[in-house]
Order: structure tokens, then C-alpha cells, then sequence
């Protein structure tokens, strides 16, 4: 079966085209990051005028890269949401004219729980249970997922996500959005005095407490004071590596604790954030001194952040047709389905 998947639900208009949830045929992403990087973040209706320009193009060489056409497509997949809805309504508009147009099925889509199939994508279909963390731009949410469609959310970011902690402190530390990334490169040039230095400049929300929820807020106040602290003398490569490992430190413990807990057969990493070389190679080496039995799997770097792959291969397992009249924007929409 051939699923075109569309998603525009922030700054990126993409399309993919893949065949039975798992063999991406072609994948096209167009992002106006350049053009937000002047304004320090995404301007929703810059965003959104942005997406109108690109979406027939970038539809029309997700085809042709997958030698398709539109006649062969079985199915389309459309992210409904979470996100901006002026972004979200060029994917849904869209995705509706073609449904209509050459009538075919069309699959409403959840952003978020369509980050954790990204891997599902080029690879081994993954066990269940398993225990997933999405670390997106806006969203910070570890869930249990029993089967497909099957979730139990067990904990979650209680304000900022973790990619926003990342976004906004790379602001107040005068680098370019995204942040996630910038941050990364920053922190990479950090040369440390010595073999036992550690960092531990920034405090670690929530790390002790009994559940599994999150908290990033602080360290975005956190960074700013550092900013402004004259007397502390950190260079910027330094707060970018204690930030990165204030958040790292947070992830890995937490979700680590849910997998001793639920003994999952698979650990899922999805999202944005996700792309980040840090956090993927300390969840691997505590995995192995903990020597925890779990199958740990991360997308590759340019699935994890917003594609449309992921959200044809979710429509592929776990969300049903509907009839094209009825798709509606789901701003904010959760992982559970729950607005
Ligand atoms: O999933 P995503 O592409 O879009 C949303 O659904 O939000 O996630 C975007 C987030 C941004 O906050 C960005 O800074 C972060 O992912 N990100 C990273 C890295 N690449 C992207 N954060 C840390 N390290 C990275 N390498
Ligand atoms: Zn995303």
C-alpha cells in the first residue's frame, strides 16, 4: 500500500510517499528555518504564507522521486495536529482537494504520536510494550504504547518542552534558530580543563521526584541569570555544553526510570530534540551500565526532526480513513487524541 503523507504543522512543508509503513519511496521537506532565523523564532502567519508557496511543489517532487503518480497513491495522510493552525489548514486544505480530486481515502494524522514512528521507518518493525519519549519543539510526553493505537501517557513536560528550552536559551546565549541545533554545535567546541571536570553549572528539574514528569522552565531562567552574571566568567561554549547536559541528564534519568519500572520490550525516541548526538549517545551508555534488557531505538537524524514520512507510516498502523468533508484542524490536539 502507497501513503502520501503531508504535514505542515509548524515551520516545515513536507511530503513523502511510502509503501506499507515502512519503506520510504520519496521524502521532501521545505523549511522556512532561514527565514525565522532573522526573527529569533517562527512567525505563525510568516510560517503559514510560506507553507502556501511551497506545498504544490514540494508535493510534486515527492512524486516524482518515488515515480508515482497520483493515480497509484492507495491512501492520504495528513497531520490534523498538534500545531499552528494557519500551518496546519494548508496541509488539511490541501490534503482535501487531492482526496476529493482523485478520490481517495484520507487519514486524519496526529503529530505527535506520528514522531514515534519514525521507527518504523527503513528498519525492523519495533517490539511492544514500549516506552516512547517525544522530545519535540513543543512537547515533551513519555507514554506507554501497549500496541498500535494503544497509549497510556505516564508523564510529561509540566510547562516549557524540552526543544523550547533548547530554542529559547539559545536565544538569550545570541544563537540562531533553531536553537537545538546551534546549541549542539556550541557546545561541541567546549574543550574541558580536564578528564574529571563535570557540569554541573545548571540545577536538574524534577530528577528526584516519583513520577515522570518534566520541567524546563527554570533552566531557561536559569541561563538568563548565568547571562547576566558579570562575576561568573562561563564562556558561551561552556553554557551551551551545561545545558545540554542539564537537559540530557533529565531525559535519560527519567525515562530510564519508566523503562526499570514497565520493563518494555523497546525504548522509542521520537522528535525533534531526539536528533540531539548527546542525548542518543548517553541514552546508550546508561542503557549498557544499567544493563538494562531493552531494544533501544532512535530515528536517524533527519527522521526525528519533522518529515512527512512518519506520518504516512502512522497512518499506515493506527488511524482510519475518514470521509474527506469531515477533516478538521486539531490545533490542540494531545498524544492521547484528547484536545
Ligand atoms: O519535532 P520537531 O522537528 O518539530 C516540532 O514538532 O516541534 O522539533 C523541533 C525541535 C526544536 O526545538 C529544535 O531546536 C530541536 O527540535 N532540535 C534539536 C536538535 N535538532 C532539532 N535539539 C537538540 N539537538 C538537536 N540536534
Ligand atoms: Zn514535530
Amino acid at each position: 500500500m502507497k501513503i502520501l503523507g503531508i504535514e505542515t504543522s509548524c515551520d516545515e512543508t513536507a511530503a513523502a510517499v511510502v509503501e506499507n509503513g515502512a519503506k520510504i519511496l520519496s521524502s521532501v521537506v521545505a523549511s522556512s528555518a532561514e527565514m525565522h532565523a532573522k526573527t529569533g523564532g517562527v512567525i505563525p502567519e510568516a510560517a503559514a504564507r510560506a507553507q502556501v508557496v511551497s506545498v504544490l511543489p514540494v508535493l510534486q517532487e515527492a512524486l516524482a522521486e518515488a515515480k508515482c503518480e497520483m493515480e497509484e497513491i492507495d491512501v492520504i495522510a495528513t497531520t490534523v495536529g498538534p500545531g499552528l493552525v494557519g500551518s496546519l489548514l494548508v496541509g488539511v486544505e490541501t490534503a482535501k482537494t487531492l482526496a476529493y480530486l482523485y478520490q481517495k481515502p484520507i487519514v486524519p494524522v496526529n503529530h505527535l504520536l506520528a514522531h514515534i514512528y519514525a521507527n518504523w521507518l527503513g528498519g525492523p518493525a519495533p517490539e511492544f510494550p514500549a516506552i516512547a519519549l517525544v522530545v519535540s519543539g513543543g512537547h515533551t510526553d513519555l507514554v506507554l504504547m501497549k500496541t498500535h493505537g494503544k497509549l497510556e501517557w505516564i508523564g510529561g513536560t509540566r510547562d516549557d518542552a524540552a526543544g523550547e528550552a533548547f530554542d529559547k536559551s539559545a536565544r538569550l546565549l545570541g544563537l540562531a534558530y533553531p536553537g537545538g541545533p546551534a546549541i549542539a554545535a556550541t557546545a561541541e567546541k567546549f574543550e574541558f580543563p580536564n578528564s574529571n571536570f563535570k557540569l554541573k553549572l545548571f540545577p536538574r528539574p524534577m530528577i528526584d521526584e516519583p513520577n515522570f514528569d518534566f520541567s524546563f522552565s527554570g533552566l531557561k531562567t536559569a541561563v538568563l541569570r548565568a547571562t547576566q552574571d558579570k562575576n561568573l566568567g562561563i564562556s558561551r561554549e561552556q553554557m551551551a555544553a551545561e545545558l545540554q547536559e542539564a537537559i540530557v541528564d533529565v531525559l535519560v534519568t527519567k525515562t530510564l526510570r519508566a523503562v526499570w519500572e514497565f520493563k518494555p520490550k523497546s525504548l522509542l525516541l521520537a522528535g525533534g530534540v531526539s536528533a540531539n548526538e548527546r542525548l542518543r549517545e548517553a541514552f546508550e551508555s546508561k542503557i549498557k551500565h544499567l544493563k538494562l534488557k531493552v531494544n533501544f531505538r532512535v530515528p536517524a537524524p533527519n527522521l526525528c526532526t519533522d518529515n512527512a514520512g512518519y506520518i504516512a507510516a502512522c497512518a499506515y498502523f493506527c488511524h482510519f480513513p475518514v470521509a474527506w468533508e469531515s477533516l478538521e484542524t486539531k490545533p490542540d490536539l494531545g498524544i492521547n487524541g484528547q484536545v
